[in-house]
């Protein structure tokens, strides 16, 4: 229905993806290709970095006494796998199968919030609901009484790999470093995954290098975890107040750091995402290290993310789509993860076909 598309609709598709053109279908489909080997390749990496042992992670603690039950089922716990400033997450084991989960346990601390026991149920839902193979289900959850201040728990398949930022230190500590089609294709990957959650006006609202699961042996290889900070429009419960910041402050967009600042959208999401992708060349996390209070928010923001020096450590096709996920301005960064999935597949047909 070409004929139906008005020429200044087609001009301001084509301003908005500007200097990334949306590809043909035949091309678009060789980069796919290309996308698919440099995954395989990555997910090679991703193996060997993590090496035969189950649980790589390094905070691991001599295995807990403990078990979760829920219903006739309880899960033995194998370890502690992390512990955050909200949950604790253990692997256990499936007392009757031996299948291995991931449980994700809201902390003692906030047992009788209800704010965040709120927050806890909606990551279970959002979980659900959202319908992509990164994504991944809970399989079930407990809530227990708030009245008698039971603990809450949501129990996740276990993921086996690594995390994005556990493997770009890996890399850093090999003294190797990410190529820009390497880059190009995860975070092709990750707006896939994104995608979903745009269309379902869910933002996530921690996009950051340890909510990405790298993993060989899963269906999609790239996982995004944690949606403990999201916002659900299915949920009236507004459980963020006015003039509050979420997640990690270096991810978070000039805009909300600002006084009287803008709530998140789409387009602080996309921020987010521009910094991820300069962690992939930039892992030492040395400017990434202050942790916003959950509900805390700064009163300086700081200028652009991409200063010099970082420019100098990113592969020079990568600045311009840098620049646009990045930009100081709400208004000149992208405003869809379509159109960055589009341009990533635009500049790896310039890296890799021409
Ligand atoms: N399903 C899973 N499989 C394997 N590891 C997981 C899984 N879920 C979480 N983790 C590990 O636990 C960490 C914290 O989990 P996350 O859901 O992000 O909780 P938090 O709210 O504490 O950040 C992750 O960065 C990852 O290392
Ligand atoms: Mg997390």
């Amino acid at each position: 229905m070409i004929n139906s598309i008005s020429p200044r609709f087609l001009d301001r598709i084509i301003d908005a993806q500007r200097p990334f053109m949306p590809l043909m279908p035949e091309k678009r489909n060789e980069v796919r290709k290309i996308i698919s080997a440099i995954r395989e390749n990555l997910m090679f990496q991703v193996a060997d970095y993590h090496g035969p042992s189950f649980f790589p992670y390094g905070h691991e603690v001599s295995p807990v006494e403990q078990e979760f039950n829920r219903g006739s089922r309880s899960f033995a716990v194998q370890c502690l796998a992390n512990s955050g400033g909200i949950a604790e997450i253990y692997v256990g084991k499936d007392t009757e199968t031996k299948r291995y989960f991931v449980i994700k346990r809201l902390n003692d601390k906030y047992r009788d919030n209800p704010n965040m026991r709120a927050r806890f149920r909606r990551e279970a839902s959002l979980s659900r609901r959202l319908n992509h193979p990164g994504i991944l289900a809970a399989l079930d959850y407990s809530f227990g009484r708030e009245d008698l201040g039971e603990e809450s728990f949501i129990v996740y398949p276990f993921v086996r790999g690594l995390t994005l930022l556990d493997f770009l230190k890996r890399v850093e500590v090999h003294k190797r470093t990410l190529t820009a089609e390497q880059a190009l294709a995860i975070m092709w990957d990750i707006t896939d995954i994104l995608m979903v959650l745009e269309e379902a006006r869910v933002l996530h609202r921690d996009l950051k290098p340890d909510n990405f699961m790298l993993s060989p042996g899963h269906i999609n290889n790239i996982v995004l975890l944690d949606f403990g900070l999201s916002s659900d429009p299915n949920d009236p419960i507004k459980l963020t107040g006015e003039k509050v910041i979420l997640g990690k402050m270096d991810f978070a967009a000039p805009e909300l750091k600002n006084k009287g600042s803008m709530v998140a959208n789409i387009i602080s999401e996309i921020f987010a995402l521009g910094v991820v992708l300069i962690v992939m060349f930039d892992p030492s996390l040395k400017r990434f290290e202050r942790d916003c209070d959950y509900m805390g928010f700064a009163s300086n923001p700081i200028a652009t993310p991409l200063t010099d020096d970082v420019k100098d450590k990113l592969p020079p096709q990568l600045i311009p789509l840098v620049e646009r996920m990045v930009d100081h301005l709400p208004g000149n960064r992208f405003a869809h993860f379509w159109q960055i999935q589009r341009a990533c597949e635009y500049l790896l047909y310039d890296l890799c076909c021409r």
